[in-house]
């Protein structure tokens, strides 16, 4: 008889057993139930409602009905095996108004909670996933400061409420959205176009989230993970021969990553952000006039882990090119007019480079990844690493009850291996999360792209996992990308 001792080798495996792997949400993305348990208007409820700002004219009021359908949702992700899921907490939930904690938009993270524990899924909380009370802007949003001491009392709250099973907690998700798409380039709620507002945003984001870990770290908890998502990109001149290309490369790369990695991890902002007078007055001043002594020191509060958002580098130019060869020209895009996210960056464009692109039109470059990760470590030093979102959009379809989806099952592997290759060369990364678990409400796009593993019917609220999901179900549970 053949001896099959083959068979009970160890696998050769890409990652190691103690890698987390998991889906991520947002809570305006999935949850719906906007009225309800006392829950206030959040930004995004209001800007969904101006004319020509969401393709579609959508809202997240239903979403996925997640809100109502939560312990379906964690089956499903126990079915697939996912070790952690990342989602966030709809702070108009816990503190809809001035006054107390609400404790029935608390429960529903209580119980998400709970029951997460009971499938044997780690909880990755995330404070702020852009979802403002409207309240609070109403008093000047992220442009003022008193904002930070809000968020920190609320933070505070939920870490009280969900602080003894909870040992992740991320203070922000994409800071840079939140400030620059929120507040100079006006695609995203409050939807301002206010120019160096965005570096002020950005500032008072900064300094909630380095107060809030301060305070969380007193709360005393060894085994917490404290950290911040920050959505990251790889910038290059579109034509390297170009100097307006290459001037608009180091734009991207100061204005979307060392706009947040300076101040985080070096408590320094760099010159150029401090003294272009043209760009960066804000009310008629210097926008750096509102960092005060000691933020700086506060901002770059150590923290245990970063998380990164990647989706795809960029190619800028500093030069004008033909509407339909620029990136986005190929998808519907809301109607409201915006400006550049980059103040005083109304030249930057965005011209095709020839690589393959999503459905969304966005460019497809894994070994930017490496690269980020790489030049994370070298640049920064960054304490571990978690990928807390990757994926892609396309137009799926249901045949027969199934959703085949190749296109972004090789987008996850592409990813998973670059991320492999840079932890072959030495990089901490310690996790992995898909964005996004299911279909849901893409912000400006409305229900229009589609970034789930998990298909959503949002007329019956049927969840059908996609073949994306089965592949990654697979990796998670072998820490194998391809078979061999
Ligand atoms: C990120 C957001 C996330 C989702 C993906 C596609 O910028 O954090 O909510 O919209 O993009």
């Amino acid at each position: 008889m053949t001896s099959r001792t083959t068979d009970h080798l160890p696998t050769d495996r890409d990652f190691p057993e103690s890698f987390l792997w998991g889906a991520a949400t947002a809570a305006y993305q999935i949850e719906g139930a906007t009225g309800e348990d006392g829950r206030s208007p959040s930004i995004w409820d209001t800007f969904s409602r101006v004319p020509g700002a969401i393709l579609g004219g959508d809202n997240g009021d239903v979403a996925c009905d997640h809100y109502h359908r939560m312990p379906e949702d964690v089956a499903l992700m126990k079915q697939l095996g996912f070790g952690a899921y990342r989602f966030s907490i709809a702070w108009p939930r816990v503190r809809p108004d001035a006054r107390n904690p609400n404790r029935a938009g608390i429960a529903f993270y209580d119980r998400l909670v709970d029951e997460l524990l009971g499938a044997g899924i780690l909880p990755w909380v995330t404070l702020y996933h852009w979802d403002l009370p409207q309240r609070l802007e109403d008093a000047g949003g992220w442009l003022n400061r008193d904002t930070t001491d809000r968020f920190v009392e609320y933070a505070l709250t939920t870490y009280d409420a969900l602080g003894d099973r909870v040992r992740s907690w991320t203070t922000m998700n994409e800071p840079w959205c939140s400030a620059f798409l929120g507040y100079t380039g006006g695609q995203h709620a409050p939807g301002r176009q206010e120019g160096a507002a965005g570096l002020v945003a950005a500032h008072h984001l900064m300094l909630a989230h380095g107060r809030t870990i301060d305070e969380l770290r007193r709360r005393g908890n060894a085994d917490d993970r404290l950290g911040i998502t920050l959505n990251l990109t790889v910038a290059e001149p579109f034509d390297a021969s170009e100097p307006a290309d290459v001037d608009a490369a180091e734009r991207v790369d100061l204005g979307f990553n060392r706009v947040f990695l300076d101040p985080i991890f070096r408590g320094k902002y760099d010159e150029a952000l401090l003294t272009d007078r043209d760009h960066h007055q804000w009310n008629g001043r210097p926008w750096h006039e509102v960092v005060r002594d000691g933020d700086l020191g506060v901002i770059s509060t150590p923290i245990d882990v970063l998380g990164v958002n990647y989706y795809h580098g960029d190619g800028a130019s500093g030069r004008p090119h033909p509407a339909d060869q620029l990136l986005g020209s190929a998808t519907p895009q809301p109607e409201r007019p915006t400006v550049s996210p980059y103040p005083g960056g109304q030249d930057i464009t965005f011209p095709r480079r020839g690589l393959p692109t999503t459905g969304q039109d966005w460019e497809i470059e894994p070994d930017g990844l490496t690269r980020l990760l790489l030049r994370l470590r070298d640049d920064y030093g960054v304490p571990p690493i978690y990928i807390t979102e990757n994926g892609a959009a396309y137009p799926d379809t249901v045949v027969d009850g199934t959703v085949d989806d190749p296109e972004r099952a090789s987008f996850f592997a592409e990813h998973l291996r670059a991320t492999r290759d840079a932890m072959a060369q030495g990089v901490d990364v310690r996790g992995y999360f898909a964005w996004s678990l299911m279909d849901n409400y893409e912000w400006a796009y409305g229900y229009s792209q589609r970034f789930g593993i998990v298909h959503v019917d949002y007329e019956t609220q049927e969840r059908i996992p996609k073949s994306s999901a089965q592949l990654f179900s697979r990796v998670a549970a072998t820490g194998v990308l391809s078979e061999r």
